[in-house]
């Protein structure tokens, strides 16, 4: 290991063969948890050529098994976010994309830190199933188009054992380990289409914009030098994406945007699922984008997501206009603005946070009706908090929203696109 920590502090190419003594090392038990941390950590200070991390992305894949489907008129669609706060933008892109004909699976992961996971969202929808086998998903595939599963814990057993050590030891922040741990686990996941939003701002893993779109490329390459097609967007998160917060806010968002809501979340879904329309069908940018926004304004997609909630065993009481009333009707508490002004920042990792505990505690969600630059008049809502309330929520928000006074530009909603 010695011999390829110094490679690495020198910035000498890898090659497969040692990455593979590494990465295979410590799974077997021949390198110890420190020496496999010094060569982590010696990643995350000099960094890694491209080509040793698509080689990297390579040896992890091996580790485990790749699932392959059977042949269809297009090719299997998936996205991938690196995480932001009221994102159900899945929700939303799935049935555009079914309804377009292209089939979609996905394999998605629960809360992690401030931000809510896919599975979490979906099982808001009572009785719905997601532990399903790929046999099955690729059933319900056969009959609505799309489906949406728990990550199986199989998939690409290097990355859990190597993501479990970076997160022991303060390793994760690195462009190469974060590039292969992602693209590892969508490539044994099985799709030949994909697109890439990683997020850039307060609420994000990449905090600047040079930042997200380095991770992109890197994960765009490694994705095309395995045969993929693939595009990233740089999206923003210094605002909440949608304006739900919390499980069953945030799946009422996303169909809200489905019924023809508009905003950031319903644009940034369109755009992806335009994206990945185009690249599965072979179509240009502006073609896939009409077909998605078809699917989503004829109301095809909305009836699309209700067959794949169904197809899971989900309710579909959701659905229904006196559930969402209903919802809405149990507001008990909110953080109002104490004086007229501009949204300068939102702390969005902690407001996602809050938004976790609050959950955890019993509560529905929260509205969060603003966004960096938007104006607020003193008394109106900054956050709304539903079902079991508490002083100490509304209290925790407080330092989340920095209003002043001069007036402050809104952030783009998409920086880049990486194709
Ligand atoms: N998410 C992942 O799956 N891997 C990383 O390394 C970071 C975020």
């Amino acid at each position: 290991m010695n011999e390829i920590i110094e490679r690495v502090k020198q910035k000498m190419p890898l090659g497969k063969e040692r990455l593979q003594k590494a990465v295979n090392g410590y799974l077997s038990g021949v390198f110890s948890k420190a020496e496999m941390t010094a060569f982590l950590r010696a990643v995350c200070d000099f960094g890694m050529s491209d080509e040793d991390a698509v080689l990297l992305t390579e040896v992890m894949l091996s580790s485990g098994e790749t699932l392959c489907f059977k042949p269809r008129e297009f090719p299997y669609a998936d996205k991938h976010s690196t995480g932001g706060v009221a994102d159900s933008t899945t929700l939303i892109i799935a049935p555009i994309v079914a309804s377009c004909g292209v089939p979609f699976l996905k394999m998605s992961g629960r809360k992690l830190g401030h931000t809510g996971g896919t599975i979490d969202k979906l099982e808001c929808f009572k009785g719905l199933r997601t532990e399903i086998s790929v046999a099955e998903a690729e059933r319900i595939v056969d009959n609505v188009g799309a489906a949406v599963i728990a990550q199986s814990k199989e998939l690409v057993p290097a990355d859990k054992a190597l993501y479990k050590l970076r997160d022991e030891t303060d390793t994760v922040k690195s462009l190469p380990l974060i590039a292969s741990s992602v693209v590892s686990k969508k490539l044994a996941s099985g799709a030949e289409v994909l697109v890439l939003d990683v997020k850039t701002g307060a609420g994000a893993f990449m905090e600047t914009v040079e930042e997200g779109e380095e991770l992109a490329r890197l994960m765009v390459r490694i994705l095309k030098s395995a045969g993929k097609k693939a595009a990233a967007v740089i999206s923003d998160m210094n605002s909440p994406l949608g304006e739900g917060v919390g499980g069953v806010m945030e799946v009422i968002d996303a169909i809200e945007v489905l019924r023809g809501k508009g905003g950031r979340l319903r644009s940034l879904a369109l755009f992806i699922a335009g994206k990945l329309v185009s690249l599965a069908k072979g179509l240009s940018e502006e073609a896939g984008a009409m077909q998605a926004e078809q699917a989503l304004e004829s109301g095809a997609a909305l009836n699309k997501l209700k067959q794949i909630v169904a197809a899971q065993g989900g309710s579909l009481d959701l659905f229904a206009e006196e559930t969402r009333e209903n919802v809405l009707k149990q507001q008990t508490g909110a953080l109002t603005a104490e004086e007229d002004g501009y949204v300068a920042s939102i702390d969005l990792v902690k407001l996602g946070l809050v938004a976790r505990a609050f959950e955890e505690k019993g509560g529905m969600g929260m509205i969060v009706p603003v966004k960096v630059g938007d104006f607020v008049k003193r008394g109106e809502p900054l956050s709304l908090l539903y079902g079991k309330s508490s002083p100490q929520t509304v209290a925790a928000l407080k330092g989340c929203f920095r209003i002043v006074k001069d007036a402050v530009k809104p952030n783009p909603l998409i920086y880049r696109v990486i194709v």
